[in-house]
């Protein structure tokens, strides 16, 4: 799996962010800036994935490696993606170059934001987040994690937050296709208040939409 780096330009669209809360956590954050420059925001932001447990050299090897990579995935797939909010291939390679040397830098100033952790066991108290976003980890591999690891993955994204869950995209990777046991799993979310809200980003065409859960 590709350990990229979106910016907070683009969590703020991917996640239709207006105001931060006072604390948000980025589950599988990767490579990506938004920790950093959440922090520049004044709030108190952390980062977990499991890459953090990599020493040094091989983390800033692995972002690395996931810049291209990354566009090979859209190469691959070109008739799947649109170009609107990026606007050309140059400016989103610049948006994740921009991001990932952002993030090498925070993480190497700041190691205490960036924890080494994964779904679906996180290493944090009941409530600890206002806010904890998803981006491109649950629904985006769903050929690679099932039904149950999804489930699981979403109830330990809640037990974490105190306030709201957001989790973007709702397709799979690549080609965007639709992932097979969303419906059930949201069935499965009985008890929890959610809602598939639009949202002011598209990358992957069609995928315009993030699941938000609220805890009362
Ligand atoms: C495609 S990247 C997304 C990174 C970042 N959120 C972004 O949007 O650029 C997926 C990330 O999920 C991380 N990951 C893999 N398994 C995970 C797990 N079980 N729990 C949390 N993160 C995981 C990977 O290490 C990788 O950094």
């Amino acid at each position: 799996m590709l350990v990229t780096s979106r910016s907070y330009a683009e969590y703020e669209a991917m996640f239709d962010l207006t105001q931060l809360p006072e604390s948000v956590l980025d589950c599988c954050a990767g490579g990506s800036s938004f920790t950093a420059e959440a922090t520049d925001r004044g709030v108190d932001a952390v980062a977990v994935d499991p890459a953090y447990e990599l020493a040094t050299p091989e983390l800033v090897d692995t972002v690395r490696r996931s810049l291209p990579a990354g566009s090979g995935i859209v190469d691959a797939h070109q008739g799947s993606f649109v170009w609107h909010w990026y606007g050309t291939p140059e400016r989103r390679d610049e948006m994740r170059i921009e991001s990932a040397d952002r993030f090498l830098q925070d993480i190497m100033t700041a190691p205490e934001r960036y924890v080494a952790g994964g779904l679906p066991e996180l290493p944090f108290d009941d409530r600890r987040f206002e806010l904890v976003l998803c981006s491109h980890l649950l629904f985006t591999w769903a050929d690679t994690f099932d039904r149950a690891w999804h489930l699981a993955g979403l109830r330990e994204l809640v037990r974490v937050s105190s306030s709201e869950v957001r989790v973007f995209p709702l397709v799979q990777q690549g080609a965007g296709d639709p992932v097979p046991f969303l419906p059930e799993i949201l069935d499965d979310l009985d008890g929890i208040t959610w809602e598939i809200r639009k949202v002011p980003y598209e990358f992957q065409a069609g995928a315009d939409e993030m699941l938000v859960i609220s805890r009362t």
